[in-house]
């Protein structure tokens, strides 16, 4: 099934085209790895994923359903379908990291107070922050706030995941304690996701390595070329406003175009 599709899409911000003939599919359990300079229309297509702003022409599938033309309230329902990594993590900063993540829960009423500790526990257990729950995101390192921030947007359960340049600023120890929750998400959760990113070394972590339960319970991360067709993670670049390579990281890794060599170097 077609999770996140995008056909023809063209948009302007007033003379600047930002997307033109822009297409895109998605599938259930498959992430696709946004990259492209700055300026170069990422976030704007998160932000028609979420219907937060809408195509000039052209149209944006959700789970198959037609989105291009609903209204805020016909939107509601499929923004809930849908989790939200910010680069900052964007977390309230008046509230603590628990009520960060039950936030979105406790706004939708209709859960009770001890599924939404329940649930809070269970996801600060997945991105390791259990002992943080109290804590204020002031008092989080910038790797922390990010792993809270994933949290929250697990909390009801999408089956779609959108990161906006989630490792930035990050070193790579960090970097990849993010890259491996993607995959986890991707390979044990079948959660379908789109990552934006600047940073190939988090890119390739994605799209070279799967992860798998070992007997004992046990999360493992494997790699190697011949277990590529394993990954389920494709690149997309984008240039000038459309898609300029669509492939997996052997296939990046053999365009000859300088734009590519340039954006790998
Ligand atoms: N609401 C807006 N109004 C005017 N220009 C915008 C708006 N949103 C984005 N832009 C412009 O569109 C271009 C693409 O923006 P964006 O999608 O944020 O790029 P990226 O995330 O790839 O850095 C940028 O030049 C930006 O200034
Ligand atoms: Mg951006």
């Amino acid at each position: 099934m077609s999770v996140i599709r995008f056909e023809n899409v063209f948009k302007s911000f007033g003379d600047q085209v930002v997307l033109r003939d822009f297409n895109m599919e998605i599938r259930a359990g498959e992430t696709k790895v946004i990259l492209g300079g700055g300026g170069s229309g990422k976030t704007t297509i998160l932000k028609m994923v979420l219907g937060l702003v809408r195509p000039d022409s052209g149209r944006v599938y959700i789970e198959e359903r037609d989105i291009t033309n609903l209204s805020e309230t016909e939107l509601n329902p499929i923004r809930r379908r849908i989790g939200m990594v910010f680069q900052e993590g964007a977390l309230f900063d008046s509230l603590t990291v628990g009520e960060n993540v039950a936030y979105r829960m406790r706004e939708d009423k209709n859960h009770s107070e001890k599924e939404i500790d329940q649930t809070v526990r269970k996801l600060l257990g997945f991105v390791g922050l259990e002992h943080a729950i109290d804590k204020f995101p002031s008092e989080l390192s910038g790797g922390m706030v990010r792993r809270a921030g994933i949290a929250r947007a697990l909390s009801e359960n999408p089956s779609i995941l959108l990161y906006d340049e989630p490792t930035a600023g990050l070193d790579p120890i960090t970097s990849r304690s993010i890259c491996e929750l993607v995959i986890e998400l991707r390979d044990l959760e079948g959660v379908a996701s789109l990552f934006v990113t600047h940073d190939l070394r988090s890119a390739t972590t994605l799209a070279t390595e799967f992860a798998e339960i070992q007997p004992d319970g046990e999360i493992e991360f494997k790699r190697g070329t011949d277990l590529v067709c394993l990954v389920n993670t494709r690149f997309l670049m984008l240039k000038d406003g459309t898609v300029f390579f669509e492939g997996n990281d052997e296939a990046l890794k053999n365009v000859k175009d300088e734009y590519v060599q340039e954006f790998l170097s």
